[in-house]
């Protein structure tokens, strides 16, 4: 090989880098609108229901109705109020750096987010979250890969179904499992090695709900995965259903006392601002 044409492939893996950069974040931009437009649906659901319950209420005369109206207006108040406090502490407390991280904590703020949607498709989610140590993770994007696969999980059920999802220890050492199974078409075995390639997606365009259909979504999880130094992995039997498993490293001990000496860092240059 010449030396130009040495230096044209160095030039060219340089905006081959630069490209998967500008992907990443693109994939964030576009989990970030997918978050939005769901808890933008959610909040209108949940305004309707409260709206709703109040004509009721003011238009019965028994007691009875009233106080159920009532009842309903305050649990649909506290579950709009749950969803904001989930959000505001996925903003506050979830760094863009590796920490110890409580991943079914994790987990679970994430299914509130996409309860009322996946009711919507009619899938069923049962949930499994056993005691693990921390994970050492970067909370927002373990989120973002996880949204990933429950919104392929939840487009693969068309007609509805059932989502597991399980975080458990796994069967190695300092590793934590965390599952995600459909019951949905499954992918035929000739597919199964493309399916994290960049691009490679079988959806015709995003659907009814604005979601899927750029082919992104399982190799940012790659991506993210890797970048952890954790495992990805799927099975998968048409018409039977699709498993995604994830490996991530239990956070070592020096890990916990680098987050708390960063937190007292924080703690103490807010006591200045203020
Ligand atoms: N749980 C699943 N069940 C069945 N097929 C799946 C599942 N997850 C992924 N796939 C297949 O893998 C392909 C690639 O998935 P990927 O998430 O990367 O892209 P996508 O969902 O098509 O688009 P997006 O970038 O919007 O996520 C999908 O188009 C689909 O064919
Ligand atoms: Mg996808």
């Amino acid at each position: 090989m010449s030396a130009t044409q040495l230096e044209r492939l160095e030039e060219l893996e340089k905006q081959l880098e630069q490209l998967k950069e500008r992907l990443v974040q693109c994939e964030r931009l576009a989990v970030l609108g997918e978050l939005v437009s769901t808890t933008t649906h959610e909040f209108n659901n949940i305004l309707m229901t409260i709206i709703n319950y109040a004509k009721l209420g003011m238009r019965a005369a028994d007691e009875p109705t009233r106080a159920k109206a009532l009842d309903r207006i305050l649990a649909a108040s506290q579950r709009a109020a749950r969803i904001t406090a989930t959000i505001l502490g996925a903003a506050r407390n979830r760094s863009e750096s590796f920490e110890p991280t409580d991943l079914p904590g994790l987990v679970r703020d994430t299914l509130l987010l996409l309860e009322r949607e996946m009711q919507k498709y009619r899938i069923q989610v049962e949930c499994d979250l056993q005691p693990v140590p921390a994970v050492l993770a970067i909370g927002n994007q373990i989120q973002q890969v996880l949204i990933n696969l429950l919104v392929n999980a939840r487009q693969a059920m068309p007609d509805g179904g059932r989502l597991l999802v399980r975080v458990a220890p796994a069967h190695e050492p300092d590793m934590v499992q965390l599952v995600v199974r459909d019951t949905g078409t499954g992918i035929p075995a000739e597919l199964l090695p493309k399916i994290f390639e960049p691009f490679f997606t079988t959806k015709r365009g995003p659907d009814r709900s604005g979601k899927g259909g750029t082919g992104l979504g399982l190799s940012y999880c790659r991506d993210v995965i890797e970048a952890h130094r954790g495992r990805i992995r799927v099975e998968s039997t048409v018409g039977k259903g699709t498993a995604f498993t994830i490996l991530l490293p239990v956070a070592p001990p020096a890990a916990f006392s680098q987050a708390a000496q960063a937190a007292t860092a924080i703690g103490s240059s807010n006591a200045v601002v203020s």
